[in-house]
């Protein structure tokens, strides 16, 4: 079985390792039947939001590299179309394989479907019902046109149900969510960023584009920041997005918020163990928090992770006023999690079963 696996932003690097080390097992194990082609688009180009990930955690090179980057929706997911398209007419793969919902997403899954090639959408399901967010869009296009909808929880199959997936030509299955298989595979190799961190801090990542897009909303959420981080340092690794839409702003920052540049997984996962609590808008992050026991605060107004929000480990808060209360209730108060919503940390191998016997 020949799959190709379109990958090209930062969370799918992360996804995408637990995938591809599964599949070398397999092809270990058993005689060589899964053969991977790897298509990264080049929509995340830096280093550390690129290249650090393959090589700490031996991603295969990628078999494919394009340099889409940097453009308007429209210009990015044409030309990763196009791009896309041609590989596909060559290699002819009896899958194709994509993750969550970028813009390297939808552009992959379209281009296969339209050559009637069989598309495995990773994260299907998910709705934040906020179709101004270009996640959304994406999401929900890409789960319409898909084969194989690999959900990461009940909460995904329940909106494809009402969605009416179930009289549709396809298979939803849940098979829990492939960022828990990463977290477990590579936890115990966390790894200090070379920065000076202070004893006890929040770690922040902030990056969607309804938050840094809205300058009065990002200057609100910022303020709210601000005020916590007089109680308590932050520490922020900042996503390239944010940090172009501070500076053209010339918005500065006091030192008690304290901006990195993006670490790599193994330095992010111990920034995140060694915290007192996360503050987020990432979708990863709000599980990775759960995963390795901290509270989340969640810098927006839904998210697709229901189940955290409902279990009362995540908090959905974007009020400048409010922050700084939740912030006070839950900093360095450790969640128990007596079983994981998110499945066992099989993800991967359940996501090959799945393609192999469809
Ligand atoms: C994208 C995804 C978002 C995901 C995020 C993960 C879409 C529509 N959005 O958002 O769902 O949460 O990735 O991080 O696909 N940039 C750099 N260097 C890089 C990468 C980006 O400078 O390595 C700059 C780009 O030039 C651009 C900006 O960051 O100016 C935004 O990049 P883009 O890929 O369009 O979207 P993200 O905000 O990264
Ligand atoms: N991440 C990382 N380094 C960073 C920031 C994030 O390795 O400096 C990881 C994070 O731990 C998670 C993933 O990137 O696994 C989430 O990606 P991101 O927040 O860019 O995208 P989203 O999940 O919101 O789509």
């Amino acid at each position: 079985m020949k799959i190709v696996t379109i990958i090209g932003a930062r969370p799918q690097f992360i996804k995408a390792a637990a995938f591809s080390a599964a599949v070398q097992q397999h092809n270990q194990n058993n005689e060589p039947i899964i053969k991977e082609v790897i298509v990264h688009t080049g929509q995340h180009f830096d280093a550390n939001m690129s290249a650090v990930f393959f090589e700490e955690m031996q991603i295969p090179k990628p078999d494919y590299l394009l340099d889409i980057n940097s453009l308007g929706h429209g210009a990015m997911t044409g030309r990763m179309l196009e791009a896309i398209e041609k590989i596909l007419i060559e290699e002819k793969p009896d899958w194709v394989l994509v993750y969550g919902d970028t813009n390297s997403t939808l552009a992959g899954a379209l281009a296969a479907s339209k050559l009637h090639i069989k598309v495995a959408h990773v994260e299907a399901g998910l709705r934040s019902f906020n179709m101004k967010m270009p996640e959304e869009i994406n999401r929900i296009l890409t789960d319409r046109i898909s084969k194989l909808l690999l959900c990461p929880s009940e909460s995904a199959i329940a909106n494809l149900k009402k969605e009416g997936f179930e009289q549709m030509n396809c298979r939803v299955i849940n098979v829990g969510d492939i960022m828990y298989d990463t977290t477990l595979m590579f936890s115990a190799k966390a790894r200090k960023p070379k920065v000076d961190l202070p004893e006890n801090y929040a770690l922040l990542t902030m990056h969607r584009a309804e938050n840094t897009d809205d300058l009065q909303r990002l200057k609100s959420i910022l303020s709210g920041l601000i005020a916590i981080s007089k109680h308590q340092k932050i520490v922020w690794p900042i996503h390239p997005r944010t940090k172009k839409i501070l500076e053209q702003n010339a918005i500065t920052l006091p030192k008690t918020l304290i901006t990195i540049d993006p670490v790599g997984y193994l330095e992010m996962l111990y920034l995140i163990k060694h915290s007192g609590l996360v503050l987020t808008d990432s979708g990863g992050l709000q599980k990775e928090a759960y995963f390795l026991k901290k509270y989340c605060i969640t810098l927006r107004d839904e998210t697709e992770w229901v189940e955290l929000v409902e279990q009362k480990f995540n908090f959905l808060c974007t009020e400048e006023e409010t922050l700084l209360s939740y912030f006070q209730k839950y900093f360095n108060k450790p969640i128990t999690v007596v079983k994981n919503i998110y499945g066992s940390g099989d993800t991967a191998q359940k996501v090959i079963e799945s393609l192999l016997f469809f």
